[in-house]
Order: C-alpha cells, then sequence, then structure tokens
C-alpha cells in the first residue's frame, strides 16, 4: 500500500482517445468521491495530431512521467497522414514504444460478454452467444516475435526488390508470458464456462513453425509446474472456428504477438464488439491499460464513441495496482465499478450507437457514475 497515493500518468491521445479517456477520468474521479482518492492523475498530450501540430510525437517529460508513474491509461494514438520519416504512425512511441521500452511482455484481453449487450452482425443486433459462455482472457506475447524491428527492405536502384519481417520467439519472452497465463489460471475465480475447469490453452501454428514448436515447448515446461491447470492445445486456423463455435471451452488463452493482435480481435466480436474491448499491456514493473478499439477518426468530436472498453480498462488498472500493492481500496473500487458496469449494461439503458442505441459517450459515463453513487447509498 503506499500512503502517499499512486501516480497515474494519462494519455488521451488521438480521435475519439481523449473522449472516452475522459469518461474513464469522469468515474475514477466517481470511485473516490468521499474519501480522498488514493492516486493523483495527470493527463499528458502526444499522438499523432500533436505531431501535425508540433512535429514531435510527445515530449521528454512525458516520457519520463510514463516511466515514473504506478500504472498508465492510454486512450488512442493515430490520426490519418500523421506519419514519422520512416513510414510508421506517428503516435507508435505511446504505445509500441512503451510496450517496448517500459517491457510490458503480457498483452491481457479479458473476453466476457456482460448481460444485455449485443452482437453486430451483419448490420443487425442480436444475442448470438450467451453471456454465461463467453468469459475467457487472451494473453498475448508483447515484445517479440513480427514486431521486432528486424526487418527491412533490400532495394536495388531505389527498388524496393524485397521486404522483409523476421519472426523471433525467444526462450525469455516465451517463458514469461506464458507463465503469466498460467498464474492468471490460478488466481481466476472461475474456470472455462463449459465445465469449470482451470484451462490454459496454447494457440501456435506448432504444425508448420518453428517459433511455434519452441512456444509450444516452452508451454509444456512451463505446465509441469501448474498439475492443477488443464493444458489445452489449438493450431491457431482451427482455433478461430472453435473460438466462434464453443466460446464456452475456454479460460485462459496464450498466443505469440502477431497470432495474438489477431484472434483478439475476432474475440471481441463475441463480446459485443470492439466497444467492449479493453487490454492491459503488463510488465513485471509497469502497466499500461487501453481500450483498444483505436482513434476512430470518423466519429472523433461527435460525443458518439462506446466509451465501455475505456470503464474495463480502468478497472483492469485498479485491479493490477490494487493486487500489486495489496492494496484493497482498489480492489474494492475495481469491484464496484465491475459491478456498476454489469448493472447499467444488464438492462439496455447505456446502449450507444455501435449496439444500437442512441446514449451518447458522455451519457453513458453519466449512467455508470450515477449505478456507482447509488450503489454506494
Ligand atoms: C493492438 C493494436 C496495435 C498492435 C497497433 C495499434 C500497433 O492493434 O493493441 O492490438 O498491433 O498491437
Ligand atoms: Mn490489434
Amino acid at each position: 500500500m503506499k500512503e502517499a497515493g499512486y501516480e497515474v500518468a494519462i494519455f488521451p491521445g488521438d480521435g475519439t482517445g481523449p473522449e472516452v479517456v475522459r469518461e474513464g477520468v469522469k468515474i475514477l474521479g466517481t470511485l473516490a468521491e468521499g474519501g480522498p482518492a488514493p492516486w493523483r492523475a495527470t493527463e499528458y498530450p502526444g499522438g499523432g495530431q500533436y505531431f501535425l501540430r508540433t512535429g514531435r510525437e510527445w515530449e521528454p517529460e512525458s516520457e519520463a512521467a510514463a516511466r515514473r508513474a504506478d500504472a498508465i491509461l492510454l486512450g488512442a494514438v493515430g490520426w490519418p497522414g500523421a506519419m514519422l520519416a520512416n513510414g510508421d504512425i506517428a503516435g507508435r512511441a505511446l504505445v509500441l514504444g512503451l510496450r517496448e521500452s517500459l517491457d510490458l511482455f503480457a498483452n491481457v484481453r479479458p473476453c466476457r460478454l456482460y448481460p444485455g449487450v449485443q452482437h453486430r452482425i451483419s448490420g443487425q443486433y442480436r444475442e448470438v452467444w450467451a453471456p454465461k459462455n463467453v468469459d475467457m482472457v487472451i494473453v498475448r506475447e508483447n515484445t517479440e516475435d513480427l514486431y521486432t524491428p528486424a526487418r527491412g527492405r533490400l532495394r536495388r536502384a531505389d527498388e524496393t526488390e524485397v521486404a522483409v519481417d523476421t519472426r523471433i520467439i525467444t526462450r525469455k519472452g516465451a517463458e514469461r508470458v506464458i507463465r503469466y497465463a498460467f498464474e492468471l489460471a490460478r488466481a481466476r475465480l472461475r474456470g472455462a464456462p463449459e465445465d469449470g475447469v482451470r484451462r490454459v490453452t496454447c494457440v501456435d501454428k506448432s504444425n508448420v513453425m518453428e517459433g511455434c514448436r519452441f512456444f509450444r515447448e516452452t508451454f509444456d515446461r512451463v505446465a509441469a509446474d501448474y498439475p492443477e491447470i488443464e493444458r489445452d492445445y489449438a493450431y491457431v486456423d482451427a482455433f478461430t472456428q472453435w473460438l466462434v463455435r464453443n466460446p464456452e471451452h475456454y479460460n485462459v488463452v496464450v498466443a505469440t504477438n502477431m497470432m495474438g493482435d489477431i484472434i483478439t480481435d475476432l474475440a471481441a466480436v463475441l463480446q459485443g464488439g470492439m466497444g467492449f474491448a479493453s487490454g492491459g499491456n503488463i510488465g513485471a514493473e509497469h502497466a499500461m491499460f487501453e481500450p483498444v478499439h483505436g482513434s476512430a477518426p470518423k466519429y472523433a468530436g461527435k460525443n458518439q464513441v462506446n466509451p465501455f472498453a475505456t470503464f474495463f480498462a480502468v478497472e483492469q488498472l485498479l485491479r493490477w495496482l490494487g493486487d500489486r500493492h495489496h492494496d484493497h481500496r482498489l480492489v474494492g473500487q475495481a469491484d464496484r465499478l465491475e459491478r456498476s458496469i454489469g448493472a447499467v449494461l444488464a438492462d439496455g439503458r447505456a446502449r450507444t450507437y455501435d449496439q444500437g442505441g442512441t446514449v451518447s459517450t458522455s451519457g453513458a459515463g453519466d449512467l455508470v457514475a450515477a449505478a456507482i453513487r447509488g450503489e454506494r447509498r
């Protein structure tokens, strides 16, 4: 427990990022009403739009603040036309850059369908999967694989002949993310919806790729330390169909970086869409939490997008901080936030446009804030 309080660095970023982050900050404020807040939240500019204005992605002070902070909340980065000289998106420093420099090795994406949330399929809103059947966490390696800068082009006479990305799987990278997944399966209250079994599924392409063979070997080696947790395996292609057909089988899933990137967006459909998908980028010393939907330039400034992903990111942040510092105040707030979100979603009164509703971003924030206040009384 940190008596002096925790520093939370907030990067609203681009597009709709500031709109959803504003609601996240509102919720943090509501949770702290009636007592001294156990944290200080400070906002810092940065991202693609900032780059277009200033020529810099962010300031050295902001980077130092991210390093110093006890936890980071990120909105979204990326803006049309905001590109660095090397072709990377401006704002990369805030996402991929922090994953690298703070060694945030586990990308943790909870995928849970709350009662009252609909699936948008072919433009229609339906309840396709039963909420009780979708309750998993996908853990994605976050520092290596095809995301390492071992890439480049071979040019001859200014003409690109070959472009190469190198897939790198290391012992350390695989081992620590797999261990994270098993620890998570051990700590989670619930097993898989299908049968209550605590299970970790290793998703890979070890029938073809060497890096995946090594990842699976490492999985087996780590799994030996967790005899009470079931081991499960899926080739990534087959996994995509099983995920949609039998989500109830999955409890904790672990995958390499690029495959994890793809399967987590597919999984977001099961939880009602990207508007509900949050992610934690977690390392040994630092962590950053974000709604994973991106900056959605088309919707920027309209107070229209779904802020629930940000509320779930705030919940993840509070829970991580609370667990790490053995601070029951924060875990209690995370629990309270989760219950309030669940209550607001259950009766469908907070449906934003992506759910076929008309509630605004700030309107959804107000409803969750009211639920938090109501619960306290
Ligand atoms: C994610 C995103 C990022 C990634 C992008 C914004 C670089 O898609 O967090 O899943 O590819 O990891
Ligand atoms: Mn992604």
